[in-house]
């Protein structure tokens, strides 16, 4: 359990999108710029924002296919721009880490799509670039529309995306923490001399998803991996969470429950001989919040003007595959897909099935039911932090924006000096890399315990 007293960590969850995962309808709220998505301008506002509010990371979160189960086509996810459009994240962070100094970035990047090759050389350029300032958040996808963009015809099964992802990170790792050793570079004008040749080492990957030589591209950086967030929720992700992440992402709002998932986690992670103290914990959170009570109430009012259910259930149904515009409020929810099934669906064996009219009545309001919102007075959303904080014992959380700046701004000019009050954020200015400032010994590098360590020269190589 997190102590009372310790700052937590904060970061601001973003896409490079209209309309966001979290909140699908509201860039229609008057005071939303979100349209302006393709507008570095907008992304500077926000990244400086943050930045001076002292909060950890931006996190961009990231699809690689339209939304197009809602109706049997992508029309409704267009009209509402559910997810839509959604730009390259590996684009802006670049151009944003030029524009601050301390703010860190995390990007979503899928391990089905993309190869580890190509992977480690985009994340070792960027970690050099920000100066370790980068974080990766490990997905395997779940939008069948994003297979059929890479050739597929569908999905891969959910077991053989872990299963491609375990390889990919194997690989990743032979290639930023083990292909060149800590003396490699030399990078001396006088001796002519860049790199010690007998010190990097080509990698002879030969698995089943992957054939690299290596070695890498890039000489290591100042994390070599980047920090390596992770949401398996799943029996399967939650092994592969506790294998790999740094930071895993709890997609859960009651305490009890993220309190559970994570003692689950954290105990498969020392199974794998990682101490728990490696592994940090954040969940998704919503803050409305406004100087007195009744004015909390009129952003809620607002808020709740300007959501339009229709675009929630197109989101649902590219989540789940399960198409509500085909389903009568009494008929149970019966056709999962290979998606995201593993906490956005409840209901089975021994449980009342849910029906369309549970998920619309969920889904009528701007809450919808399933998210973890702090709302009331700044000290109220303070006092509910830290009573959320102490039961679920998460280490932070990832502000989820209802409105973009606008719920940014109100966290920072408002929310920010309560916590500093409590001692729950940290004022002072973040500094040095990404993993050394979620890590407690401070270090730049992945733990020795981790899965990656064991890939390095000299490392006796894990068994994987
Ligand atoms: C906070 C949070 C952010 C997530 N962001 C993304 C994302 O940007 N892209 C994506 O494809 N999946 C995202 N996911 C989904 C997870 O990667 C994962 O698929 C999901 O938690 C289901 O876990 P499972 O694979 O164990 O079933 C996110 C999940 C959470 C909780």
């Amino acid at each position: 359990m997190s102590s009372s007293t310790s700052p937590l960590l904060f970061a601001l969850y973003e896409q490079a999108s209209v309309g966001c995962g979290g909140a699908p309808s509201l860039w229609t709220h008057p005071l939303d710029d979100r349209l302006q998505v393709n507008s570095l301008d907008r992304w500077r506002n926000v990244a400086i924002t943050a930045e001076e509010a002292n909060l950890d990371a931006l996190f961009f979160a990231d699809v690689l296919g339209l939304y197009d189960v809602y109706g049997g086509s992508a029309d409704a996810a267009l009209e509402w721009a559910v997810e839509a459009p959604a730009n390259d994240p590996f684009m802006y962070v670049p151009a944003l880490a030029a524009l601050t100094e301390r703010l860190s970035f995390v990007i979503t990047a899928s391990t089905t799509y993309e190869h580890p090759f190509s992977m480690a050389r985009r994340f070792g350029t960027l970690d050099h670039l920000s100066n370790g300032r980068i974080g990766w958040n490990i997905v395997t996808s779940y939008l069948s529309s994003a297979a059929r963009n890479f050739g597929m015809d569908e999905m891969l099964k959910h077991a053989d995306r872990y299963a491609r992802a375990d390889e990919f990170m194997d690989v990743f790792y032979k290639l930023l923490e083990g292909s060149w050793a800590a003396d490699a570079v030399v990078g001396s004008k006088s001796q002519k001399v860049y790199a010690r040749a007998g010190s990097v080492r080509p990698i002879k990957h030969d698995g089943e998803h992957f054939r690299v030589d290596g070695p890498s591209l890039t000489s290591p950086s100042p994390q070599r991996t980047p920090a390596l967030f992770q949401a398996g929720w799943s029996p399967r992700g939650r092994e592969f969470a506790a294998k790999h992440a740094e930071v895993i992402l709890l997609p859960k709002k009651d305490p009890q429950e993220i309190a559970a998932g994570l003692a689950d986690i954290k105990q498969r992670a020392l199974a794998v001989g990682r101490p728990v103290g490696e592994v940090r914990s954040m969940a998704l959170a919503r803050i409305i919040t406004a100087p007195t009570a009744i004015k909390a109430q009129q952003k809620y009012d607002e808020l709740q003007r300007n959501y339009h259910m229709e675009a929630q259930l197109v989101s649902y149904a590219g989540d789940t595959g399960i198409d509500l515009s085909k389903y009568a409020d009494d008929e149970p929810l019966t056709t999962l897909s290979n998606g995201l099934t593993s906490y956005v669906v409840k209901g089975g064996t021994g449980e009342k099935p849910l029906t369309a009219g549970d998920v619309r009545k969920k889904f009528a309001d701007v809450t919808r039911g399933t998210d973890l919102l702090f709302i009331g007075t700044p000290s109220d959303v303070a006092s509910q932090i830290q009573e959320h904080a102490a039961v679920s014992g998460l280490d932070g959380y990832m502000i989820n924006p209802l409105v973009s700046p606008g719920s940014l701004n109100d966290f920072a000019e408002l929310v920010v000096p309560e916590l500093v009050d409590r001692g729950l954020y940290s004022a002072e200015p973040k500094s040095g890399t990404l993993r050394s400032r979620l890590r407690a010994d401070g270090s730049d590098l992945l733990a020795d315990s981790s899965c990656g360590a064991g890939f390095r020269q000299g490392a006796e190589v894990s068994s994987v």
